[in-house]
C-alpha cells in the first residue's frame, strides 16, 4: 500500500526537495497505468502554475489559473477526476499518452493554495473514488514539503 511506503521514507532531516521527489516516484510506481506524476507550484502573486517536481516526460512548465485541468482545479480549488482527457474541454496534453488525468488542489496551514498534484494515466477511467481519496492522503503528506518551494 503506497500510503505506508510513503511513511516510512518520509525523512524530515531532508530538505523538503528530497522528500517531495522519493513520494513523488512512489506515487509513479504504484500503478503502472501511470505515465506522469507531479506537482505544479501555484505562485499567488502571478495567479500562475509552474512545474515542481515529477515522475515521467518533460512537461508543461506554466499553466495559468483557469486553463487546462491543472489550471481548473486551482482556480476552483476542488479535485477534479477526468475520465478521459479528450472530452475534458481545454485540456492541456503535455504527453500524448495520457488518457485520463485526476488533480488535486493542495494547501497550507492558513488554508492558501500552494500546489497542485497532477496524476496522468495512459489507461481511460484510471482513477475510481476510492484510489483518488488515497492520492488525497498522499498529497497531504506532499503539502507538509512544500513551504518555501517558490
Ligand atoms: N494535462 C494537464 C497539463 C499537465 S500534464 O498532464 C503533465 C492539464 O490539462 O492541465
Amino acid at each position: 500500500m503506497f500510503i505506508e511506503q510513503i511513511k516510512s521514507i518520509v525523512d524530515k532531516t531532508l530538505p523538503p526537495i528530497s522528500n517531495l521527489s522519493n513520494i513523488l516516484s512512489i506515487l509513479y510506481h504504484s500503478d503502472p497505468n501511470i505515465n506522469w506524476c507531479g506537482l505544479y507550484l501555484y505562485d499567488t502573486s502571478k495567479k500562475t502554475c509552474y512545474l515542481g517536481p515529477f515522475q515521467g516526460n518533460p512537461a508543461c512548465t506554466k499553466i495559468d489559473l483557469g486553463k487546462g485541468v491543472v489550471g481548473t482545479c486551482a482556480a476552483n480549488q476542488k479535485s477534479i477526476v477526468v475520465p478521459n482527457v479528450h472530452e475534458f474541454d481545454g485540456h492541456i496534453a503535455c504527453d500524448s499518452s495520457s488518457k485520463s488525468e485526476i488533480c488535486i488542489p493542495m494547501f497550507n496551514l492558513e488554508g492558501n493554495l500552494t500546489a497542485i498534484l497532477d496524476i496522468d494515466s495512459n489507461q481511460y477511467d484510471n482513477f475510481s473514488s476510492e484510489q483518488a481519496e488515497k492520492y488525497i492522503t498522499a498529497s497531504k503528506i506532499l503539502s507538509g514539503f512544500l513551504p518555501n518551494l517558490l
